[in-house]
């Protein structure tokens, strides 16, 4: 296998782009929904056969170059005591959320054991595909993590996890330490159960104020991230200004989301390979737009250490099209020389 993403991800040139999708096994896709009349969506992450089978729908139908393991984000909450689930039409709800400072410094479980259907999931999929293309293990950051703990809900605005970190800022950084901790053992369960490359999203970071990023979270990232032997992913929406602090994370490359302009996160980043960024409703156009969009950020990126993905995950109706096209235009591109 040409293992254009692994390459990408560590900086070097590329023919053309790899490109996958963040949200690419979700409910886009037909045959998604089908499953999922049949099973909850906890059901078909914690059995590794259907948690297969999700993840291979995408390379069905678009042959991306990475396969994103389908789970969630929300899965470390089980050893850190927390029950979740995810509610239709609401969200993930998390049962026993944190009710105060007592509560934030939480002990953890054994990692490998309560996660083991994800270890089992990643071995399956080393197995049937890992031979064509990359597979993406992933978890969810600090921040986004704490958020669902606290709130106990979706929270646009994050207001509970800030208000925890204005009441009392030590318990803020124990429930985030937690997480911290257990993120660190997750990826490296990853990778011994056969994930290549590793992205960590900490999609709600941007909520905080530079000064409390670099003080309470950007340590948090490079302990997470630091010492891993596979490339590194780092997203975090709402980071258009300040994407030295992605950088500084230690990661490999960065995820940028829609709102950045290409051409000036390379400026602002010099070698350090990005992952990204068409604006996901710009699937919603015709497919000459969105390849005629796609072509100019891939022009903008250049051929160095680029990763063509969207801004954020896949909306839900997201016609499968438009989706192609996308792909597509990756697959079909040939930077000379
Ligand atoms: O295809 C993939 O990208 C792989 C799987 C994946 C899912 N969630 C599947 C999923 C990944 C990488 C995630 C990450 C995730 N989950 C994040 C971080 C990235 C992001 O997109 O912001 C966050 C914040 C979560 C938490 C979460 N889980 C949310 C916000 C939701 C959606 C709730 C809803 O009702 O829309 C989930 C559930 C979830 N995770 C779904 C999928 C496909 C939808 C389940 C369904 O209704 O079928």
């Amino acid at each position: 296998m040409d293992d254009l993403l692994v390459r990408a991800a560590r900086g070097e040139r590329t023919e053309r782009p790899p490109v996958w999708m963040m949200r690419q096994a979700g409910r886009h896709i037909p045959e998604y929904r089908e499953i999922r009349e049949e099973y909850s969506f906890l059901d078909a992450i914690k059995t590794p056969a259907v948690a297969e089978e999700i993840t291979l729908l995408p390379w069905e139908y678009y042959r991306p170059d990475g396969l994103v393991m389908f789970s969630d984000i929300l899965t470390v909450l089980e050893p850190l005591g927390f029950s979740y689930h995810i509610e239709s039409g609401v969200g993930p709800v998390v049962e026993n959320p944190v009710e105060g400072p007592a509560d934030a410094d939480r002990s953890m479980g054994d990692v490998r054991e309560e996660l083991d259907y994800v270890g089992a999931l990643l071995r399956r999929l080393t197995e049937s595909v890992g031979d064509e293309t990359t597979i993406i293990g992933f978890a969810g950051g600090p921040f986004t993590l704490a958020s669902y703990a606290v709130a106990g809900e979706p929270s646009r605005t994050h207001r509970p996890l800030r208000a925890l970190r204005a009441r009392n800022p030590d318990a803020f950084r124990a429930l985030l330490d937690s997480f911290a901790e257990v993120v660190r053992e997750y990826l490296r369960f990853q990778i011994d159960n056969g994930a290549d490359v590793l992205q960590l999203f900490d999609t709600y970071a941007g909520e905080l104020t530079t000064a409390d990023y670099r003080e309470f979270l950007l340590p948090l990232h490079q302990r997470i991230l630091d010492g891993l032997d596979v490339p590194t992913i780092i997203f975090v929406r709402r980071m258009n200004g300040r994407l030295d602090l992605l950088e500084a994370s230690g990661a490999d490359a960065v995820s940028l989301d829609w709102t950045v302009d290409m051409a000036t996160a390379r400026e602002q980043l010099g070698e350090v390979p990005v992952q990204g960024n068409l604006d996901p409703t710009a699937l919603y156009g015709d497919t000459d737009a969105v390849r005629e969009q796609t072509r100019e950020i891939i022009e903008a990126a250049g051929p160095e250490g680029h990763i063509l993905n969207l801004g954020h995950g896949v909306h839900r109706d997201t016609p499968v099209d438009s989706v192609e096209a996308f792909v597509e235009t990756a697959k079909e591109w040939q930077w000379d020389g």
